[in-house]
């Protein structure tokens, strides 16, 4: 069981953590180092696709995979014990021997592993990666004899260093071994490759490994650098043949090796230790640019104060930058919602790409990642948001569709990690979530008026024709006619990506499926498919976008100044899918010149709202479902064949909680549609042992005019599994509507299933989803967690900007209240550290209790208009530098 070990923090424990599979741990920092943990020190760590210090792994190689990091210990001069339980023979006695007891701390980035040998030593493993930016990850090793006599200890640390992309796990393995130049320096083995191998063209490497190890007033004894020599004849990682030899022969110092796996072998002199004394050493894993800087970053943190100061230093930085704290009536959940507000960060540095569950793609992040990860920033860290919005709305190209992978710097996209020219027909609907989250937090709504570039590649007219003029050396942006990079407003952008989608559309008249929408396994019905799902959500955005330019309007602003090109794509009356269809094609072959026209908000405000009516009008007459067992929700989609997904079918309800969500959110179902909703998804997709909402019904249909997902087993991912991100949006999308209940249920099953370690088996935080036997899988690097935080704080807890002001519209159940009948949230706005409590004195249900009083550090805060906000102004006369609680009386 996850035990929590105080109130105030977010660190956890676990007792025999290595008796569950398939658990691992990050460790990494935002210069870019990025390490897995597992229970036995499993995992690897890398700084990029092409840059694997340790071997690649993914979630089956974590049992199955020999090479770890291993520290073994020759206890008395008897055989060898690894202090991280990867021995052939620790494994065989693991499960007998009761003394062998292994325990977990953790918290943000730091991992310890505590492990107590028969023969009485004690090790303590504390591995984190410094928030300070060095290319290191760091291993402190404590061994303390726990019997009354002396004991002789001998330390010996096995790391294989791959050194090299993981592309080679597989592909010439071998080969690039022989590049490998070893070297033996005074605390431990570098490895340089010569060349990083790539067949369509060898580059020279610059890239340097390193394993170190050693104490503040001792080096190493020597080494044993290559895996071969480790291992020995018929030996493995796991029984080294070295390791029963008692006169092991050893490299010294200065001394080479070339053309073989290295090894990150290490050897201390043997150390006598006194009844219940212990000796610490340090290992450091790192990166660098040549081996001399190297060597010195590790050796800094041999110092015991240095290390002990780092990770001090390394939780404290953690700690801080997740600076919201929930405190509700239920523990668990205030700190499993820590873990969950920890993600985003993790999501930012790994992209989807560095944990042992995520083995595709090759870093770098998705066009909606991008967008999420601001979700969450926005509320724990708004500084940079505008810049990165605006640098964001740079990947956008003229004909609204946009570039799909996000490069490491600010504005650096790349259209596809894989070269294939596709279209998410749902791409163009998540920046102005976002954004208009931005408007409302912050009041800027200048932003709209804010110009930035467009994005340009080969791929044109959304993805059907290719631009043969196109010329790289515009670095990805748009020119105009005089050759300039085009600038256009957020706005145009946003209005772009809503019009073109608008006219995209399929024979049914909802927008085209095209590559896939959010589900990214429905990629089978490029002709014909259509996703009513998020057509529902374009116009919501369209009503939504409208209402801000009535805000824009109303201080002032009645001509903007857009692309020429929206004249078309604004006009009004083309109802008729084959002349829409032939009015966007017009749009994105008209030749670009970079022209731009003013256009009255007024009649933008006008078409925006007479096609959103146009698009929900279709749907809510067309693709209601009633089913004979009376049960009713939305078909949210049409297959490659053009017939509707959902409904009552042979084989069974066809059922998708997609479809649901997005017709719920966008306020296209109405009151008793939703009523309705809710009662078929409780019947049809609710599962309460796997954390409650499934993602579809079993079709059981391999449907090849659908998408892979049919080809997935039921209950796994995409095809019926409880997805978090869907879920979630579930649960928001009911708090939107006003329906406390029913989302809060959505939340709780969710985090009570997840945060039960016997149930989910892994440790706190969110996955993205839940098989169907109930195990969290790919866990950590979800935009989940971005929406849980989210949903949690602008909806349960209803904390949220309203045009700059702060606005509370909570909507937490009577149960959710601690004994005292309150409940705190400690977050930050506009810099401002503040320390809400909403006393519910006479514990009324969610519903039933309203705001009636606001105070502020003891004072009561009255503001004329309304009772349930603070004004904007008014949080900018609190002193920064100071905590300001504010509490808010619900009767
Ligand atoms: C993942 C992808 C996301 C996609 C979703 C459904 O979700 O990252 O882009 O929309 O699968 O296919 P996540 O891991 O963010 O929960």
């Amino acid at each position: 069981m996850i035990r929590y070990n105080s109130k105030e923090d977010e660190t956890f424990s676990l007792n025999h953590p290595e008796l569950t599979s398939y658990l691992y741990f990050p460790l990494a920092n935002e210069n870019g180092v990025m390490s897995s943990v597992t229970p036995n020190l499993s995992g690897d760590s890398k700084i990029s696709q092409n840059a694997f210090l340790m071997p690649p792994v993914s979630s089956e190689n974590l049992h199955n995979d020999k090479s770890s990091r291993n520290f073994w210990v020759r206890i008395n001069g008897s055989s060898f014990w690894s202090a991280t339980g990867k021995s052939s023979k620790a494994q065989s006695e693991l499960f007998t021997d009761e003394k062998e007891a292994t325990a977990l701390e953790a918290g943000f980035m730091y991992h310890k592993l505590t492990r107590v040998s028969k023969l009485g030593l004690t090790s303590e493993i504390m591995s984190f990666v410094p928030s300070s930016g060095e290319m290191v990850e760091i291993t402190g090793i404590t061994l303390k004899n726990t019997t009354e006599k002396p004991m002789t200890i001998e330390l010996v640390s096995a790391i294989p260093v791959f050194g090299r992309s993981a592309d080679n796990i597989r592909d010439h393995r071998h080969v690039t071994s022989l590049l490998n130049r070893i070297e033996t320096t005074e605390y431990g083995v570098t490895v340089k490759p010569t060349m990083s191998f790539d067949e369509r063209g060898h580059h020279q490497n610059t890239q340097v490994y390193g394993v170190f190890g050693g104490r503040e007033d001792e080096k190493p004894r020597g080494f044993i650098p290559t895996v071969e020599e480790f291992i020995g004849e018929g030996g493995s990682l796991e029984n080294p043949g070295i390791l029963g030899d008692q006169s092991m022969t050893l490299l010294g110092a200065g001394e080479t090796a070339e053309g073989y796996e290295a090894l990150g072998g290490i050897v201390f002199n043997v150390r006598i230790l006194k009844p219940g004394e212990s000796i610490f050493y340090t290992f450091i894993l790192g990166y660098g640019e040549n081996k001399e800087d190297l060597e010195k970053t590790a050796v800094r943190f041999m110092n015991r104060k240095m290390f002990d100061q780092s990770l001090e230093e390394t939780r404290n930085c953690w700690r801080e930058k997740v600076n919201i704290t929930y405190a509700t009536g239920d523990d668990v959940f205030n700190h499993w919602m820590k873990w969950v507000s920890f993600q985003p960060f993790l999501r930012r540095i790994y992209g989807c790409s560095f944990l042992p569950h995520h083995d595709y793609g090759k870093g770098g992040r998705g066009w909606r990642d991008l967008w999420q990860d601001c979700l969450a920033l926005l509320i724990m860290d708004p500084k940079d948001v505008r810049k990165m919005l605006l640098d964001n709305y740079g990947g956008v190209r003229i004909d609204g569709t946009n570039a799909t992978i996000i490069g490491f710097s600010p504005g650096e996209f790349i259209a596809d990690r894989n070269n294939i020219t596709r279209v998410w027909m749902d791409h163009g609907m998540w920046p102005f979530l976002t954004t208009s989250l931005y408007i409302q937090q912050t009041g800027d709504l200048d932003i709209l008026t804010e110009e930035t570039t467009y994005f340009h590649d080969m791929q044109i007219s959304r993805g059907e024709e290719k631009d043969l003029r196109w010329n790289p050396i515009n670095r990805n942006r748009l020119m105009d006619q005089t050759g300039q990079p085009y600038r256009g407003s957020v706005l145009e952008h946003i209005l772009i990506e809503h019009l073109t989608a608008f006219y995209d559309v399929g024979e049914h008249g909802h927008m085209r499926l095209r590559g896939a929408d959010w589900n990214d396994a429905l990629d089978m019905a490029r002709e014909n498919g259509e996703s009513v799902a998020f057509t529902s959500m374009y116009a919501y955005n369209m009503e939504e976008i409208a209402e801000l330019l009535k805000a824009l309007k109303s201080k002032g602003t009645d001509e903007v100044l857009l692309h020429k090109g929206l004249l078309l794509l604004l006009k009004d009356g083309e109802r008729n899918p084959s002349f829409k269809k032939k009015l966007l094609k017009d749009y994105c072959m008209a030749e670009f010149t970079g022209e731009k026209i003013s256009f009255d908000i007024e009649e933008i405000i006008n078409s925006l709202e007479s096609k959103a009516a146009e698009l929900k009008e279709n749907i809510r007459k067309n693709e209601w479902i009633e089913c004979e067992s009376g049960l009713s929700w939305y078909n949210g989609y049409y297959d490659n064949s053009g017939n509707k997904v959902e409904g009552d079918f042979l084989s069974g309800k066809r059922m998708m909680l997609t479809s649901q969500v997005f017709t719920v959110m966008s306020h296209t179902a109405d009151g008793e549609e939703l009523t309705k909703i809710i009662k078929a998804a409780d019947e049809l997709l609710y599962d309460a042992s796997i954390g409650g909402y499934k993602l579809n019904t079993n079709f059981n249909e391999v449907k090849m005019d659908l998408g892979r997902m049919f080809g997935f087993a039921y209950g796994h991912k995409e095809n019926g599994a409880v997805f978090s991100h869907m879920a979630v949006m579930y649960g928001y999308a009911l708090y939107k509507r006003g329906k406390s209940e029913e989302a809060f249920k959505v939340i709780s099953s969710l985090y009570s299933h997840c945060s039960d370690f016997e149930k989910s088996r892994i440790y706190p935080g969110i996955p993205e989803y839940i098989d169907a036997k109930g195990r969290g899988l790919y866990h950590y690097l979800t935009g989940s967690a971005s929406w849980m935080l989210l949903t949690v704080i602008t909806q349960m807890f209803g904390v949220s900007g309203k045009m700059g002001d702060l606005s509370f519209r909570p909507q937490l159940l009577r149960e959710q209240f601690g004994r005292d009948h309150k409940i705190h949230l400690d977050f930050p706005f506009y810099d401002r550290k503040l320390k809400l409590t909403y006393v519910n004195e006479s514990m009324l249900e969610a519903g039933s209790y309203k705001i009636t009083k606001i105070s502020i550090d003891d004072e009561p805060y009255i503001n004329g208009t309304s009772v349930d906000l603070i004004r904007k102004e008014d949080i900018l006369r609190l002193d920064p530098d100071k905590e300001h609680h504010i509490v808010v009386e619900l009767s």
